[in-house]
């Protein structure tokens, strides 16, 4: 069994957009700048929102944090997005999900313009990527596409099982699976809640992609010999030893699975790292394209 090292992999990412960068400004032109826009205090998202904002400095980037209360109004947000989408020293936009219940997702998702859509989460977004044209596409899937490259796992003509179909994770990760693209062209089998006969179609699997969000759902009697993993879970579970008061789980019971894998990912050091390498790579495409 070997360990798709998501930290290692993120890292490189990282090193060369830095060097990218450093090349921007010897030649003078725009340095990417990325604005996260993060509504209320869930603790997850600022832990993440905090990461983004982090690897921007990392990388080179400027970055801006705008924080809102959570009884923000929808119009308000609106207008920031608005105020954003015409700023030109902004390239990319964020709005970290989940958002309060009162804000619709799809109507900030459409506000945000296009060309700045570096969450690749907007409908035009959306479509170009189905279409295999070049787009923003999620950050999830689009790094768990980096690790597959940056391991060179052969997915062709290989049998992948995505559990899971989220806008953000599951049904963009089966088009990218069965796109003709070099760590493309699987046989796809999107699973969810109503699939009848889950545990037969997960046994199939030369690759696994868990990413329904229930800690430790994939188990040992689900995985063939030989699998590639892919553990897309990140659950907060109450652990009173940890100083935080909580440990992070997948959605994939990693110290019976692993053992059966060829390839697993970690959690966390796994899927999580590369979704912040993707987005700092759709931020120095939003512009560079522009600039
Ligand atoms: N919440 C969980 N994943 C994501 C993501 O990739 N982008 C944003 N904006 N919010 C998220």
């Amino acid at each position: 069994m070997q360990i798709l090292d998501g930290k290692k992999a993120a890292q490189a990412i990282k090193d060369e957009l830095k060097l990218d960068v450093a090349q921007l400004a010897v030649e003078g032109k725009k340095i990417p700048h990325l604005a996260a826009i993060l509504v209320g205090n869930n603790g997850a998202s600022e832990t993440y929102v905090a990461a983004k904002v982090k690897s921007c400095e990392e990388v080179g980037f400027k970055s801006t944090l705008i924080r809102f209360e959570e009884d923000i109004s929808e119009i308000k947000l609106l207008e920031k997005i608005e105020e954003l989408n015409s700023d030109p020293d902004v390239d990319g936009i964020l709005v970290q999900l989940p958002l309060p219940k009162h804000i619709s997702d799809e109507q900030v998702i459409n506000t945000v313009h296009p060309d700045k859509d570096v969450d690749g989460f907007h409908p035009e977004s959306v479509g170009r990527m189905v279409q295999g044209l070049p787009a923003f596409v999620a950050a999830t899937p689009y790094g768990i596409m980096l690790l597959l490259e940056h391991y060179k796992i052969d997915t062709k003509g290989k049998h992948a099982v995505v559990v899971g179909r989220s806008n953000i994770v599951g049904r963009p990760m089966s088009v990218l699976l069965s796109s003709n693209s070099p760590y493309g062209n699987c046989t796809v089998t999107i699973c969810h809640s109503h699939t009848k006969n889950l545990k037969e179609i997960c046994l199939q699997a030369d690759i696994i992609v868990a990413a329904l969000g229930r800690p430790e759902f994939v188990t040992e009697d689900m995985v063939k010999e030989g699998a590639v993993v892919i553990d897309v879970g990140i659950t907060r579970v109450i652990d009173t030893s940890k100083k935080s008061g909580f440990k992070l789980k997948g959605d994939v019971d990693y110290e019976n699975v692993a053992p059966k894998c060829s390839w697993i990912t970690p959690v966390p050091g796994g899927v999580g790292p590369m979704t912040i390498g993707a987005l700092m790579k759709n931020t120095y495409r939003a512009c560079t394209l522009k600039n």
